[in-house]
């Protein structure tokens, strides 16, 4: 059977498009307007977005937005509210609804993800302001003993109580464990942590009654720590993501698309796209994109917080979320970047 949920889902992951993540919470946008001396306030963050939201074309290329608590409740410079823009464009609106990661009790280093109280009540108001799908991010950290069962367990747990509120109230939910790049830890252990973070994940939605038709799973990608002397290439990437994926992800997800998390803006694209080209027809979903820097990072800088620089910034915006279109398609190359600058 399908449902409006499941039809949401599908949409989000469909073949050419992908998600931007516009959900930064007040603390991170902070972070982000820092980078470029802006200051944090209601009428900046409201003006950032509304540049990403109004650029022309978007949705060629974009097929959802993840909204921020204090965005959906904000309009365009002519009054629409935001989610009512992006879904008269054919972009579908989401929101995030995880508190953040805090640090888990008795687990030094480590963080859980809050939020699930009164979460089925929140879930409720958005749908009424125009959401169709959620997400929840929990984190899982690299480190000397770490990641513990206690944080996997942890995480897996609020994740899955997190998707069956959302599938409760009408929400699709964007499933989202974090596997950091931060360390120095080589591929292998990435993959294993992986490995093991995703079956924890999927045994703890079976265990709530997920319906998995219904879900989008945005996982991070199997790569060298950051500051791992072996950086491990673009092709092994593809073939380590892949098959983890293959190996703990149910057939009937409705689709996959990955986060950022750091990695700089055309290697997210290129690995993106290598998974599709390499794997084009072999797998039960599709591989798109669902991200947040590497998406927003050009627009971002090239934006500095001028009404002048709106038009170059949302032509930054268009072209790198064209790159990524194209890479959900194994289409993309490094040329097309040169011929754009
Ligand atoms: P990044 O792509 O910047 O990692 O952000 C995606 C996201 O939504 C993290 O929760």
């Amino acid at each position: 059977m399908t449902t409006d949920m499941r039809r949401t889902a599908l949409a989000m992951v469909a073949k050419g498009k992908g998600i931007l993540a516009a959900d930064e919470s007040t603390g991170t946008i902070e972070k982000r307007f820092k980078s470029i001396n802006v200051e944090s306030t209601e009428p900046n963050r409201r003006a950032y977005r509304d540049m990403l939201f109004t650029a022309k074309g978007l949705e060629h290329h974009v097929s959802g937005v993840i909204l921020y608590d204090e965005t959906i409740r904000q309009s365009s410079h002519d009054g629409v509210p935001f989610a009512k823009l992006l879904a008269s464009k054919g972009i579908i609106p989401g929101i995030k609804v995880d508190a953040g990661a805090k640090d888990l009790a008795l687990c030094p280093g480590e963080k859980v993800t809050e939020g699930l109280d009164g979460l089925a009540k929140r879930c409720a108001e958005y749908v009424k302001l125009g959401a169709k799908f959620a997400k929840w991010r929990a984190v899982i950290t690299i480190g000397r003993d770490m990641p513990t069962t206690t944080c996997i367990a942890g995480n897996a747990h609020a994740l899955a109580r997190y998707a069956a509120i959302c599938q409760a109230a009408g929400l699709v939910p964007i499933v989202e464990p974090e596997v950091l790049m931060d360390g120095d830890h080589t591929i292998e252990r990435c993959e294993e942590v992986t490995e093991w973070t995703l079956n924890a994940v999927y045994q703890a939605l079976y265990i709530n009654r997920v319906t998995l038709e219904e879900t989008v799973l945005k996982p991070s990608m199997v790569i060298s720590g950051k500051d791992c002397a072996k950086q491990a290439g673009v092709a092994e990437v593809a073939e380590r993501t892949v098959r983890i994926l293959k190996r703990c992800v149910p057939a009937a997800v409705a689709g996959i698309a990955f986060l950022s998390g750091g990695q700089s803006d055309e290697t997210a694209t290129e690995h993106l796209n290598a998974m599709n080209k390499a794997y084009a027809g072999e797998l039960p979903w599709n591989l798109t994109f669902s991200y947040g820097r590497a998406l927003q990072h050009p627009s971002l800088t090239t934006w500095k917080g001028a009404a002048a620089n709106v038009a170059a910034a949302q032509a930054a915006l268009l072209h790198r979320a064209h790159m990524n279109g194209l890479a959900t398609k194994g289409q993309y190359k490094r040329e097309l970047e040169r011929q754009a600058a």
